[in-house]
């Protein structure tokens, strides 16, 4: 079964924010070079801190030795569903602010988090398109950076799987379980406050 995982939603929502989520059955497909195109045109355009747009991207294509290089990096628990991705995405953000007019250059504190915008934008944008995108945590952030030889100030935040879901049946059966499981979220009491910490807001 090729799986639609609709968010089970409280309240309306636009449905590219429903229907994005994280699959692990990826087919082996190759993403249109159009709608990679898109994809990052989609995540260029992401708001941030003074428009530095600390954003970067690095894609290995399957079969290629920068492929294996970062697939090589994952944790033991994403190996097994990423070895056949189209798109491995290593995300990177620059944590310097640049020197501007009397100002010497800084550490950017948003810089993740506006990597994280330009991910959210360039998801909606997958989703739009019928591709999926799963972002990961788990690796061997040093060793990214040893092997692509990223310079200083850029720091490795999560690699990416890209490309378009596959039936759940291609997965060993212990993924199997979790690509089927239903999505859930904490309510919206636990996290949005009103007047007070902890104080849910009164709509929720
Ligand atoms: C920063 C970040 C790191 C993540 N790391 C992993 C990971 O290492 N392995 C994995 O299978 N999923 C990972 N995920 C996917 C989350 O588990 C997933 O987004 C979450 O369970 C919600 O599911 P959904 O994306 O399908 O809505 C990560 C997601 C994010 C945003």
């Amino acid at each position: 079964m090729k799986l639609d995982k609709p968010a089970p939603t409280d309240h309306p929502v636009h449905e590219l924010i429903s229907r994005r989520w994280s699959p692990r059955a990826f087919a082996a497909t190759p993403v249109e070079k159009e709608k990679m195109q898109r994809l990052f045109e989609a995540a260029r355009w992401a708001a941030s801190s003074s428009n530095v747009q600390p954003w970067r991207f690095l894609l290995t294509h399957q079969g290629t030795d920068a492929f294996r290089a970062l697939h090589s990096c994952l944790s033991n628990g994403n190996k097994p569903w990423t070895q056949n991705v189209p798109i491995l995405m290593l995300s990177v953000t620059d944590t310097i602010f640049p020197a501007k007019n009397d100002k010497p250059a800084r550490d950017n504190p948003t810089a993740k988090h506006d990597l994280g915008l330009a991910l959210a934008n360039l998801s909606l944008q997958a989703t739009d398109m019928g591709l999926h995108v799963h972002p990961m945590a788990g690796f061997d952030n040093g060793r990214v950076k040893e092997i692509f030889g990223l310079p200083t100030p850029y720091e490795p935040v999560t690699v990416t799987a890209i490309g378009y879901a596959a039936d759940s049946s291609t997965l060993p059966d212990d993924l199997r379980g979790r690509e089927e499981a239903p999505r859930s979220r904490k309510a919206l009491s636990d996290f949005v406050f009103e007047s007070s910490w902890g104080e849910p807001a009164s709509f929720t």
